[in-house]
C-alpha cells in the first residue's frame, strides 16, 4: 500500500519535462518553447554559433581587418568589430575557405533522434520582460550557411551565416501569439491555432529548405524575392517532417532590458559581448567580378551570393507588435495556413 502511494506521489511528483535551462529562466519560456522540423533533404543543419568565429575572419570592405586588439575573435570579445567599417555595420565574418567547396562546418549539426545538436550550441534564447505581465521570448536559430533556393535553375540568395527566428509572445504567463521569421518579413498566428508537439504545448514550426525561414505548417510555400516582384511560385521554401530539432536542448540563455540595451546572462557566466556585435555574421555579398557570383536578371536581389546577415540585437528585440516593425501589416493569424 505504501510502495503503491509512493510510486504514485512519484508520478504525479515527475516534471513533464526535464529543465534544461539556468534558474531565473522564466518556466513557460521552456514549456511554450517551440519545436522544429528541418526539411527531409536539408543539406545546411543547425550550427555552432562560436565556431562561426573560428572558420571566418573579419573583412571590412572586401579586406581583412588585421589590427584586432583582442585575439582570437571570439564570443567574449566580438564587439570588438564595431570600432570598424562604419561602426560594425560593414564588417563581414567572412569565410577562410571557398564555400564553393563546402567545408564540413558549413553543413552544421544534424540533429540526433532526440533533437540535440551534440557539440553545437545552435540557438540562442532571449527574454525581454516589457512589464505588465507581457513577455516576449525570441528563440534564435542560427546556421552557418543559406542555401537560397533555386529560380527556374539558378540559385539565388546563398550567404555565409544564417539568423532565423519564432518569438512567443506572452501575457501573464500564457501564450498569446507566435512570430515565425522567414526571409526579409515573416508570420504571425495566435498561439492557439498553431499545431503543438505531441498535442502538447509547444509550438511546432517547419524549417524551409536551405534558407530555414520557419514555416507554421508543412508542405511548400511561395515567397517573393525581397524588392523583386516574380511570378509567384518560382520562388518556393519546402517543409516537411524531417529531422526534429529541439533547440532549447543546446542553447544560450539571456535576458535583454530594452532601456538600457544591456544583455544579461541567467547563468552568469555564458558570454554576452557576442551580443552586441552589429556586424554581418558571413561574407559580403561577392562582387560581379567574383568567379562564384551570378546574377541572371541583372539587378538587386538577384544575385547568386548575398550578404551575410546580421544578428539577433538586429532583430527588433522591443517590438510593440508580435510583427517587426518594418511597414508591413502586422496580420496575426487566426486561421492555420501557409
Ligand atoms: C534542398 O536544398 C538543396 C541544397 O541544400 C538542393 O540541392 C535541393 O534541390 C533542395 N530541394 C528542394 C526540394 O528544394
Ligand atoms: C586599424 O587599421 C586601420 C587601417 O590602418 C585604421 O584606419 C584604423 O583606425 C585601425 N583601427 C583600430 C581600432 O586600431
Ligand atoms: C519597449 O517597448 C515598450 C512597448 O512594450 C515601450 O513602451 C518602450 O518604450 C520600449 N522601450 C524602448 C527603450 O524602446
Ligand atoms: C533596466 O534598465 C533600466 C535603465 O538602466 C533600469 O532602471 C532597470 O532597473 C533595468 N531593469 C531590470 C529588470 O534590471
Amino acid at each position: 500500500m505504501l510502495s503503491l502511494l509512493l510510486f504514485a506521489a512519484g508520478v504525479l511528483a515527475a516534471p513533464l519535462e526535464k529543465r534544461q535551462a539556468p534558474s531565473g529562466v522564466p518556466d513557460f519560456a521552456l514549456t511554450y518553447a517551440p519545436v522544429a522540423y528541418l526539411y527531409s533533404k536539408e543539406a545546411y543543419y543547425p550550427a555552432d554559433i562560436g565556431s562561426q568565429l573560428v572558420n571566418t575572419q573579419p573583412q571590412a570592405n572586401y579586406t581583412p581587418i588585421s589590427n584586432l586588439s583582442s585575439r582570437p575573435l571570439s564570443l567574449d570579445n566580438l564587439d570588438q568589430l564595431n570600432a570598424y567599417g562604419r561602426g560594425g555595420q560593414d564588417v563581414y565574418l567572412t569565410s577562410k575557405d571557398n564555400v564553393e567547396d563546402i567545408p564540413a562546418w558549413l553543413r552544421g549539426a544534424k540533429p540526433d533522434s532526440n533533437g540535440l545538436t551534440n557539440g553545437a550550441v545552435s540557438s540562442t534564447v532571449i527574454v525581454n520582460n516589457h512589464g505588465s505581465g507581457m513577455v516576449d521570448v525570441f528563440y534564435f536559430y542560427f546556421y552557418a550557411f543559406n542555401f537560397g533556393g533555386k529560380y527556374i535553375s539558378h540559385v539565388i540568395g546563398n550567404h555565409v551565416g544564417d539568423w532565423e527566428h519564432t518569438m512567443v509572445r506572452f501575457k501573464d504567463g500564457k501564450p498569446q501569439a507566435i512570430w515565425y521569421s522567414q526571409h526579409s518579413n515573416g508570420e504571425a498566428f495566435e498561439y492557439r491555432v498553431v499545431k503543438k508537439y505531441n498535442n502538447g504545448a509547444r509550438p511546432v514550426v517547419y524549417i524551409g529548405n536551405g534558407t530555414h525561414a520557419n514555416y507554421a505548417i508543412p508542405g511548400d510555400h511561395d515567397h517573393a524575392i525581397p524588392n523583386v516582384n516574380l511570378p509567384q511560385g518560382l520562388v518556393e521554401d519546402h517543409t516537411d517532417q524531417g529531422a526534429f530539432w529541439d533547440p532549447i536542448q543546446s542553447a544560450y540563455w539571456f535576458s535583454f532590458n530594452a532601456s538600457s540595451q544591456i544583455f544579461t546572462s541567467y547563468d552568469g557566466s555564458t558570454r554576452t559581448n557576442w551580443l552586441y556585435y552589429v556586424g554581418h555574421w558571413g561574407d559580403k555579398q561577392y562582387r560581379d567580378s567574383d568567379p562564384r557570383q551570378k546574377d541572371i536578371l541583372d539587378i538587386d536581389g538577384s544575385h547568386k551570393y548575398t550578404n551575410g546577415p546580421t544578428g539577433p540585437i538586429n532583430k527588433q528585440l522591443n517590438r510593440t507588435k508580435v510583427c517587426p516593425d518594418n511597414g508591413n501589416l502586422c496580420i496575426v493569424r487566426a486561421i492555420l495556413g501557409p
